[in-house]
């Protein structure tokens, strides 16, 4: 039996996994970054598993860093685009939801509104949009600048730009079309309006060229957890990803969206907070600890300490201290703040070395991470779940192919045995799927 509040779980693919040495194991096909069979595959994994979606991340930078040292580490290389690859795979499923992240600093809120319009109308309702405001400082040199804006002033863009997305697919009332053939009438003249926004950032006139999608609004999805993320998740987001630690920690942040969200005016049983979680499973503890050695085992130290000095925000270089050293003193980064304060914290409570800090880093992008029997997962999830510090989380599979194939495995039936997961999808959309309900359409011309 379903409880009433139900389990979500997404799933996150990242190319070859989400350990940074995933594509290094001899099991990996090196190509599955690029390779949309690799995709298809891990999608129809998570939808036989009853899975809500499956989501791909996106950034539009290789990281600044030299060849030689960029050419030791597969992740955010070379990738399909997001958009694309979800549109292939739509057709080669029926049930799971397909979200990707588009950036609203680099894009124009017209692009993101026409492309997850058409996503949504190609695969039945079934897409959602994560926000992301963009982190990565080489961004920025891709798109006419010479650096990134700074955090509080790309959360007030993405603010506004999320107002401008909900409005044009607002542009078409949702029974628009006639096509009435005898009258020469192809839709309702009074069921379009233009948006005529003007803001801060954005002057749109509309209307879409995308008839309102099947979801009302695609699932919009928002990653950051600073107090700006928190607060732009309360006022627009129906799901949040966030990068938690441990049942304290994500209860604390679960709370505090919770609270936001009703500040905002809106009903807190309308968002879903979703951790991100890399599983290492395996029948018993010590299955699952080996899986969890084989991958750390595999990461170069140099990529180690390239990729960590990026996540802290890059100001300081650590490749000049000893790596078996405490963490320097780091200042606090304008771009991945949560995932940077995160990850101090964890150096600074458990005095790591830098080397011990890397290896988290490394299994999963310091995501919570649970190393352990299919009863010990299994219970790690229903205990945060039921302590309300998840509604669900995105499990990030630490390699792929493998580790998506043994939670859908191994961890899904456990957790329909305890009466936690759908054993079969209820309703047609996304948004039925996470129990959210369909936006009402705001005429722009009224609104
Ligand atoms: C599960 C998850 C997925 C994310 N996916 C992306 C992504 O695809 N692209 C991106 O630029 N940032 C991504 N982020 C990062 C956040 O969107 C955000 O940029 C970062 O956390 C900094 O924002 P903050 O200071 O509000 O926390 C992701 C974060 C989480 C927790």
């Amino acid at each position: 039996m379903m409880s009433a509040r139900s389990l979500r779980l997404a799933a996150i693919l990242s190319a070859t996994g989400s350990h940074i040495a995933g594509w290094r194991h001899p099991d990996c096909p090196a190509d599955g970054s690029f390779n949309i069979a690799r995709y298809v595959e891990e999608a129809q994994i998570a939808e036989a598993a009853k899975f809500d979606l499956v989501f791909l991340a996106d950034n539009y930078a290789l990281k600044q860093a030299s060849n030689e040292e960029l050419s030791r580490t597969s992740n955010s290389i070379a990738m399909l685009e997001p958009i694309t690859a979800l549109s292939a795979m739509a057709m080669v499923t029926r049930n799971i939801g397909l979200v990707a992240t588009m950036s609203t600093t680099y894009c124009e809120p017209f692009h993101v509104a026409r492309m997850f319009a058409s996503l949504d109308h190609i695969s039945g309702g079934r897409a959602g949009w994560n926000l992301v405001t963009s982190a990565n400082p080489a961004e920025a040199l891709n798109f006419n600048r010479d650096m990134q804006a700074d955090h509080d002033a790309r959360y007030a863009r993405g603010d506004e730009f999320v107002d401008v997305v909900r409005k044009l697919w607002d542009s078409w009332d949702d029974a628009a079309l006639v096509a009435d053939k005898a009258s020469g009438r192809y839709f309702r003249p009074e069921a379009l309006s233009p948006v005529n926004h003007k803001g801060t950032h954005f002057s749109v006139r509309g209307p879409l060229n995308a008839l309102r999608p099947p979801q009302g609004h695609p699932v919009i999805f928002q990653a950051g957890s600073s107090p700006a993320g928190i607060a732009l998740a309360a006022r627009s987001a129906d799901c949040v990803f966030t990068q938690q630690r441990s049942i304290p920690t994500a209860r604390d942040f679960y709370l505090k969206v919770k609270q936001a969200v009703a500040a905002a005016g809106r009903d807190p049983d309308t968002v879903r907070v979703l951790p991100g979680l890399v599983p290492f499973v395996g029948e018993t503890g010590t299955e699952a600890q080996a899986k969890f050695d084989a991958l750390q085992n595999l990461v170069d130290p140099s990529v180690g300490i390239q990729i960590l000095t990026a996540v802290l925000g890059g100001k300081v270089d650590l490749s000049g201290f000893d790596v078996n050293g405490p963490v320097p003193e780091i200042p606090p980064s304008d771009g991945m703040s949560t995932f940077q304060a995160n990850l101090l914290a964890e150096a600074r409570e458990e005095g790591l070395s830098l080397r011990e800090l890397y290896l988290r880093y490394a299994a999963g992008f310091g995501h919570w991470r649970v190393i352990g029997s299919v009863k010990e997962v299994a219970d790690l999830i229903e205990e945060a779940f039921h302590a309300e510090a998840a509604d669900g989380f995105a499990i990030s599979s630490p390699m792929l192919p493998g580790s998506l194939g043994d939670f859908a495995t191994m961890v899904v039936p456990e957790l329909q045995r305890r009466g936690l997961f759908r054993m079969e999808y209820e309703g047609e959309t996304l948004r039925d799927r996470l129990g959210l309900p369909r936006p009402l359409r705001v005429d722009p011309a009224r609104g």
